[in-house]
């Protein structure tokens, strides 16, 4: 059985004063609606901050990313173990912004989600097209690419407790969402190319979506067979609208 979960990407914003607002506004929206996992990933330095307020909230704590060394010469980097240290659950992994603004590859998530599996936390591992790459019929292409670079560098065992979000590039940050048939559609050829290589793994690893996610489109998102909850970015910054994203999953 799938888990359902909403992931809430902070993304470079915040402060300690509007977090604190944030935050007292949030956990009493989403207190005691169980069933459904809610995490929240903010900006490094929020995460001590994030991580009190959390505390036994139900509300888990994730990062944004994690560099794949365990220590050393890497200034400005953060490693798994400090996230762990720091009550980190989740950490995401190939965020599209992190791939076209940092060059982060292939090889360079799957070196990470390797670190985030070593420390004990869940990777998210982002995949998404291009505008482009859509409009050329990439998308497969393109998404099966990102997968399989982790899967064939670490085994399909590997994505055993793990997450996959398909963010589609062009709906990131521009409200163009993706259409509930869209998404379905990347959503289930995932879950096929995952069954190819393990039905137990196919099975049990949520798939989220995330691109324009707010409280008008989350149900009929949510509502589709292969779409296990949502990674969501702007709304996430904004408590009422991130509380009904979350009820509606
Ligand atoms: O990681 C989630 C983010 O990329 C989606 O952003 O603002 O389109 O919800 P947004």
């Amino acid at each position: 059985m799938r888990k359902t979960l909403v992931i809430g990407n902070w993304k470079m914003n915040g402060s300690l004063a509007a977090n604190e607002t944030l935050l007292d506004a949030l956990l009493p929206a989403v207190k005691g609606l169980g069933g459904v996992e809610i995490a929240l990933c903010p900006p490094f330095p929020y995460l001590s901050q994030a991580g009190w307020h959390l505390k036994d909230s139900g509300i888990a704590l994730g990062a944004q990313t994690v560099n794949e060394h365990d220590s050393g010469a890497y200034t400005g980097e953060v490693s798994a173990a400090m996230l762990k240290e720091l009550g980190c659950r989740y950490v995401l992994v190939g965020h599209s912004e992190r791939r076209s603004l940092y060059r982060e590859t292939d090889a360079d998530s799957a070196a990470k989600f390797a670190a985030a599996k070593d420390a004990g936390l869940v990777p998210v591992l982002c995949v998404g097209e291009t505008l482009a790459e859509r409009q050329a019929g990439e998308t497969e292409g393109v998404v099966a690419r990102q997968v399989q670079a982790v899967i064939d560098a670490l085994g399909i065992a590997a994505l055993t407790d793990s997450i996959i979000a398909y963010e589609p590039v062009w709906a990131i940050g521009t409200g163009e969402t993706a259409s509930p048939e869209q998404a379905q559609a990347v959503h289930a050829f995932i879950r096929r190319l995952l069954a190819e290589q393990s039905e137990a793994v196919a099975a049990s690893t949520p798939l989220l979506y995330g691109g324009s996610v707010k409280a008008d489109n989350a149900a009929t998102l949510f509502a589709q067979p292969d779409v296990d909850g949502g990674l969501v970015g702007g709304a996430a910054l904004d408590a009422d609208a991130f509380a009904l994203i979350y009820q509606a999953a």
